[in-house]
Order: structure tokens, then C-alpha cells, then sequence
């Protein structure tokens, strides 16, 4: 019998970013609280965990958006009304937003110096074990990923990053997987590094923003070492764990946006109607006639 690699009950969401890629929308509304279909983001990637079997969420958040740890707070008069006017449809929406006591944590990144940096925030709560990171503003849509990943993980253990292929100028946006061997599903990696430009990146798969990790990445991040950009990169810190533990790039089924800026949220939106059938029928015609609408959309509209 091979090794059970120990469950994942925890994941930790980074959500004290700035959102300058989507000012001035996000200037007092956090990014994560921007709507996909009905619910905001941080919903969507709470979800996605709580598919996955994930128990315990922990937010890395700053002090000033708190409206993300309120939207799943009980909102006790908001309840009663829609009780007393016999709301079920919307009562059972609120159910979904409102999470266990306890269930949610908050530990405070006070200050922005990277993603490496707000994972080594949540150590304490994380402790000994596993745990999953998930970076809301990169949704996957057509496939839960999360579920996927612990699937995998539960064949080989250690670490696994979600993965996909990009356009070779857009490396220097993303972690880079320097490839071992590429078995499709999984891939074995040789290295990892942040941020590449693309003449230096040693492959055009990319890491999304879905990871599960094992607790000696804290080891790595406690030494604080700067990286590209001057911040504290998780991919530096993953790096070090290769060869030392279980270490996979993992293909997901689905398909991701990066709803961090107003196209790519725009995009989801879209993809995330047309999973919807009341709305891909109204979606589609609107669309068929918005590319018909003008001069410069009718070009686009003949060359595809
Ligand atoms: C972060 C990670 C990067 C990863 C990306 C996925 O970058 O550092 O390795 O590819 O998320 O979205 P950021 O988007 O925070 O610059």
C-alpha cells in the first residue's frame, strides 16, 4: 500500500491587495467583493474550497476590507425579513454566504511586501499541515479546480500548482515551471521561477492561482528574501522544495480568467452566463447584435 498523504482541511486566501489594476472601481470596494454572475469573487473561490472539503478559510486581509469578512457573517435582520415575507429562494442565496462560527479566520498582512509574504501570514493558522492557497481573482470556470487538485494530490502528495499554457510574451506576468518531464496531467518540474521575461523563461506554463502546499514552505518564506520586484515570492520558496518533496505542475480541466482587471472580469462574466441556461439564450443574441452594432466591432465580427 503507498503512503495516504494527509488531508487538506485548510486554505488560505491572500486578499490584502491593493486592486490597482482596477481602480478607481476598487478604491474603497475591495477587488475580491467584484461580482461574478450573482455573487462577489471571494464567494466564488470560498465555494470552490468548500467543494474541495476544505474546512477551515483563512483570509490574509488588511485592516481597511473588512466588508470581506463581513459578507459572511450572519446578517441576522436581513434573515428575519426574508423569513417573515417568505423569501425561500433568496434565504437559501443568504445560507450559502454565511459561513460555520469559527470556520473563517483573519490574520492581517500589514504590509504589501508580496504573495510569499501573506502565505508566511497565515503560518500560525495553518500550523503542521497541508494546506491549499487559492488567489480569488483567478476563477475557473467549467471545472471546480480545487477538487481536481486535492484528487490529484491524493495520488501523489506533496506539492501541487495548477498550471497552464500562455503566450510566450506574457511569461514575465506569471510563475514559470521549468519542465522534468511533461506527462500531461501532472507535469515533474525541474524549477520554478517568477516572473521571467520571455526570452529567459524556461517554458509558457504558467502558474494560476491555485496551489496546495505543505507546511515546510514556511521554512523557505520565514528567511524573507526579496525577489523579482523587490517582494517576497511563494514561487522562490516553492522552488526550494523541489527535489526535496513531491513536486507537480497540475493541467486542470476549465477554463481560467483574471478577473483582476475590468476585461478579464468582463470575459468571465460572459463565460459564466453561458454555463447558465436561462441566460445563454438572451446572452447569445445580445451579443450576435452588440458585434453588429457598430463599424470597428463589424471588422472584428468578419475576421473571426
Ligand atoms: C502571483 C504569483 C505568480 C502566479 C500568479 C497567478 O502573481 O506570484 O507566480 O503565476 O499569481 O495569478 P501576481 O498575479 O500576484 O503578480
Amino acid at each position: 500500500m503507498g503512503h495516504v498523504p494527509l488531508k487538506v482541511k485548510k486554505a488560505v486566501f491572500p486578499v490584502a491587495g491593493l486592486g490597482t489594476r482596477f481602480l478607481p472601481a476598487t478604491k474603497v470596494l475591495p477587488k475580491e467583493m467584484l461580482i461574478l454572475g450573482s455573487k462577489p469573487l471571494i464567494q466564488h473561490a470560498y465555494e470552490e474550497a468548500r467543494a474541495a472539503g476544505i474546512e477551515e478559510f483563512v483570509f490574509v486581509s488588511s485592516r481597511d476590507k473588512s466588508l470581506i469578512e463581513s459578507h459572511f457573517r450572519p446578517h441576522s435582520a436581513l434573515h428575519q425579513t426574508l423569513t417573515e415575507r417568505h423569501k425561500t429562494a433568496e434565504l437559501a442565496s443568504l445560507q450559502d454566504s454565511t459561513a460555520d462560527e469559527g470556520r473563517i479566520s483573519v490574520v492581517y498582512q500589514d504590509e504589501p511586501l508580496g504573495l510569499g509574504h501573506a502565505v508566511w501570514c497565515a503560518r500560525e493558522a495553518i500550523g503542521n499541515e497541508p494546506f491549499a492557497v487559492i488567489l480569488p481573482d483567478d476563477v475557473v470556470i467549467g471545472s471546480p479546480c480545487l477538487a481536481q487538485m486535492i484528487k490529484a494530490y491524493e495520488e501523489v502528495g506533496g506539492n501541487l500548482v495548477a498550471v497552464e499554457n500562455v503566450p510566450r510574451a506574457e511569461t514575465c506576468k506569471y510563475g514559470v515551471l521549468d519542465i522534468e518531464h511533461d506527462g500531461g496531467r501532472l507535469i515533474s518540474v525541474r524549477g520554478l521561477v517568477e516572473k521571467p521575461e520571455p526570452a529567459q523563461a524556461p517554458s509558457t506554463l504558467t502558474i494560476i492561482g491555485r496551489y496546495i502546499l505543505q507546511p515546510e514552505v514556511f521554512d523557505h518564506l520565514s528567511s524573507a528574501v526579496k525577489g523579482v520586484g523587490g517582494e517576497i515570492q511563494l514561487t522562490d520558496s516553492l522552488a526550494k522544495l523541489i527535489g526535496v518533496q513531491p513536486f507537480h505542475g497540475f493541467r486542470f480541466e476549465g477554463k481560467r480568467y483574471d478577473c483582476g482587471n475590468s476585461i478579464g472580469l468582463l470575459k468571465a462574466n460572459v463565460a459564466y452566463a453561458m454555463n447558465d441556461n436561462a441566460a445563454v439564450g438572451p446572452l447569445a443574441e445580445f451579443l450576435r447584435d452588440a458585434l453588429n452594432s457598430n463599424t470597428a466591432s463589424q471588422q472584428y465580427s468578419r475576421a473571426l
